[in-house]
């Protein structure tokens, strides 16, 4: 496979950020879900721990996402596509990348306005990204909370299209993000 997009498919380097932020994504929000419901320990602490180190480490891949798709344009949609679902996979898209943005530095907001320490994967130190402030920490984590809701219907739309063009449409625009799927060559 080569590292660069074409017209036909989606390259190395922009499958391999996709999926590793996709399974990134998915993984914190079970862990993110689930860890709250926890009772106090040290195994909390730890999950909590790294919760936030996989959420810093998702936030530097998709900045790194945004900045190789500034230099590798993406595939262009299949060719008989609609204008008006044209626009709706771009918003959509578009959304989908400010979430993956507004997550993790939601995230990191609240851990700084309440006054946490944050070490990545306990290597060095994370700065604040804020003063302690409980006003800021509860509007955080609201919107970390509802960000979430957002992402999470999102990504089901998402999905529902990705499955839509594979099996009604029946074109290339899943195949061509999966890297050991045949290669149909026509958008
Ligand atoms: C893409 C990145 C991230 C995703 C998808 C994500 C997802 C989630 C979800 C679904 C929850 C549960 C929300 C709720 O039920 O209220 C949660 C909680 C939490 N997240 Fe994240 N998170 C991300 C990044 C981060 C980062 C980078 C940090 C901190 C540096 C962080 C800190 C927290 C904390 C402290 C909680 C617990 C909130 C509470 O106790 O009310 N998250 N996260
Ligand atoms: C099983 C899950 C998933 C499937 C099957 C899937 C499938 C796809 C496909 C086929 C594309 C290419 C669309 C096109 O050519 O226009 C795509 C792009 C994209 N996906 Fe996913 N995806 C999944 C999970 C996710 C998740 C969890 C996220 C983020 C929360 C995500 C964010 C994106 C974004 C932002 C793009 C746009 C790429 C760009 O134009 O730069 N995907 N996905």
């Amino acid at each position: 496979m080569q590292w660069r997009n074409s017209e036909a498919r989606w390259g190395l380097v922009a499958q391999s950020l996709h999926w590793l932020v996709a399974l990134g994504v998915i993984g914190l929000a079970v862990v993110g879900l689930l860890m709250q419901e926890l009772s106090i320990s040290p195994t909390k602490v730890k999950i909590y721990a790294l919760h936030k180190s996989v959420g810093l480490t998702v936030l530097a891949l998709v900045v790194l996402r945004l900045a190789w798709r500034l230099f590798d344009a993406r595939p262009p949609y299949p060719a008989g596509m609609p204008a008006w679902q044209r626009r709706l996979a771009s918003l959509t898209h578009g959304l989908l990348y400010g979430l993956l943005l507004a997550m993790p530095i939601t995230g990191w907001l609240y851990n700084s306005a309440s006054n946490f320490a944050l070490r990545w994967f306990g290597l060095f130190s994370v700065p604040s990204i804020s003063a302690p402030d409980p006003e800021l920490k509860a509007l955080a984590q609201d919107l970390h909370t509802w960000g979430f809701y957002l992402l999470a219907a999102l990504f089901a739309v998402h999905l529902g299209a990705a499955l839509k063009h594979h099996l009604v449409d029946r074109d290339a625009t899943l195949t061509r993000m999966l890297p050991f799927a045949g290669r149909k060559e026509t958008p």
